[in-house]
């Protein structure tokens, strides 16, 4: 039920507003475990909850979380898995440019559902060598296209065939001849080629395979059936992917403010390689350094909003108004707000800056109102509920922890203690300033010179698939939106009343007095 006059009257002297909440902290800094946000009457069932947030023109992700541009988080392959999930990766710019090029590349081609290198044998090969290869390289899947020397599809060798009986025959004389093949043209695939490949499968029944080529016959894909029936089932989750207006994932990458030997800021660099990115389809670039309030950044940005009039820019980092107006100043669409609250960050430590993360947020937020910005809460999540009041406050998320543990993420895996584990580094960490970010930290990456390092290296637990992770927390905002009666982000904005919690509340959020029992982690 509604409340009455009177209990809202009670309630309001208790759980405030933003703007009544924050001003009235305006001597301490607050991160999410110091708060915590007041249930309302609702008549949302968390299932119904919108999670769709535009972040420029031109830009809108259908859940509200970004993968951080770190060189253990993002690259093709998380861009790809969140893009699928309805949100957007962040390519980091710690690798050669060119490097950079071919992963958003990736992104930007990657067809879902499409094998684009799927395994060959070539027809002068023995049924014998095609066991071996199955054995060694322990595949779960008997049938191969036939190419030949050129990569003209020859054949295809179906599983029926590659039987230990007939080794010692040549798949030349055991494929099943091009003509009898089916194909689609490159040219055909369309807009929606997992429509096109389904339609076929329904029309051709005992046919799970389906080959792509060019016009000269070479071979580009292969679709199988059940990798669509699959795709096909996905499609009726609540979360589409974000894709652009051509139907491709959605991708961004990261820059940072380049300099060159003469300590100047590197234009003709930077706009080659973000024009060359722009080519391959970029969706947004961000100018991600710790710093964002500075002369560098905000050169950079006004020299990509000149040379890049709609290419929706992401800037930061700051942790203040000032900062968010000036950046928006400058021509940026979303402003990351965080200094220092990321899991394996040390800036507060090294350099004694930045702000807890809420009141940051707060801040920054009402200057991104007064510039019709967006905000992106940069760093320092380690739950959904944090997710939730962050959202309460910008527009959308970036995770590095906590989805470094994931398959997606790059790097390898290690066991150690009978525990999976995956590296996970700040930035700022001389390893990862080494390799080539120590521009973000405004630093020189000559290893003569000394540098104070404001990142650590760590290791995360792995978590699995990226799409177990994220049914986890976006379940966890769907339930907080639930709570406030919020239907969607913008009303979840609007509605959320805050508390501060003391350090017995904050204890008691946790599971307490049991021993935890893990199950079905
Ligand atoms: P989480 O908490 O999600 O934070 O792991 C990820 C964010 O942390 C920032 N970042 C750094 N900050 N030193 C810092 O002070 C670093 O070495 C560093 N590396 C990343 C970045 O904003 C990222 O998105």
């Amino acid at each position: 039920m509604p409340a009455t006059k009177e209990s809202d009257s009670l309630d309001s002297k208790f759980y405030k507003p933003a703007d009544a909440f924050f001003p009235a902290y305006s001597n301490i800094a607050l991160t999410y475990d110091d708060v915590t946000l007041a249930t309302l009457y609702s008549e949302v069932l968390p299932r119904d909850t919108q999670l769709d947030t535009t972040l420029a023109p031109g830009l809108q992700l259908n859940i509200p979380v970004i993968s951080a541009d770190m060189d253990t988080v993002t690259e093709s392959r998380m861009a790809i898995a969140l893009a699928l999930n309805g949100g957007l990766g962040i390519i980091h710019y710690n690798m050669p440019e060119r490097e950079q090029l071919s992963e958003v590349s990736r992104v930007k081609n990657n067809v879902h559902g499409l094998i684009q290198e799927p395994i060959k044998v070539a027809p002068e090969q023995l049924i014998g060598e095609v066991l071996e290869l199955i054995a060694k390289k322990r595949f779960a899947f008997s049938t191969f296209p036939v190419v030949d020397g050129q990569g003209k599809l020859v054949g295809l060798l179906s599983g029926h065939v590659v039987k230990p009986r007939y080794a010692k025959r040549k798949v030349a004389e055991l494929l099943t001849p091009r003509g009898h093949v089916h194909t689609l043209n490159k040219k055909e695939m369309g807009r929606d080629p997992i429509a096109k490949a389904d339609k076929f499968f329904t029309e051709h029944p005992g046919i799970n395979k389906l080959l792509l080529v060019d016009d000269q016959d070479r071979l580009h894909g292969l679709f199988t059936m059940s990798d669509i029936e699959r795709i096909i089932q996905e499609r009726n989750a609540q979360f589409k992917p974000a894709r652009d207006a051509s139907f491709r994932l959605l991708c961004g990458a990261a820059v940072s403010a380049t300099r060159n030997a003469f300590g100047e800021l590197d234009r003709e660099r930077i706009l080659t390689h973000v024009g060359g990115m722009v080519e391959r389809g970029l969706d947004v670039v961000a100018v991600s350094t710790a710093h964002g309030h500075s002369r560098g950044v905000g050169d950079t940005v006004k020299m990509l909003r000149d040379a890049f009039p709609k290419l929706p820019i992401m800037a930061g980092n700051v942790s203040s108004g000032a900062g968010v107006e000036f950046l928006a100043s400058c021509g940026a669409d979303c402003i990351k707000v965080g200094q220092g609250p990321g899991s394996i960050c040390t800036t507060r430590i090294v350099a004694g800056v930045g702000i807890p993360q809420l009141t940051a947020l707060y801040v920054a937020s009402r200057a991104a109102q007064k510039k019709k910005v967006t905000l992106l809460a940069d760093g320092g999540i380690t739950k959904s509920g944090d997710i939730v009041k962050a959202l309460t406050l910008a527009h959308a998320v970036i995770c590095g922890g906590i989805l470094a543990g994931c398959t997606e993420a790059p790097g390898e895996v290690m066991e150690i203690g009978g525990k999976l584990y995956k590296k996970y580094r700040g930035m700022g960490s001389l390893a990862a300033m080494k390799e080539g970010s120590a521009a973000r930290y405004g630093h020189t990456t000559d290893p003569t010179r000394k540098v104070a390092p404001e990142g650590v290296e760590a290791l995360k637990e792995v978590s699995g698939s990226l799409d177990r992770v994220l049914a986890q927390l976006i379940g966890g905002i769907q339930s907080g939106m639930g709570y406030l009666g919020a239907a969607n982000l913008a009303q979840l904005r609007e509605q959320a009343r805050f508390i501060r919690v003391s350090p017995a509340g904050q204890r008691e959020a946790a599971p307490h007095d049991v021993v935890e029992l893990k199950t079905g982690h």
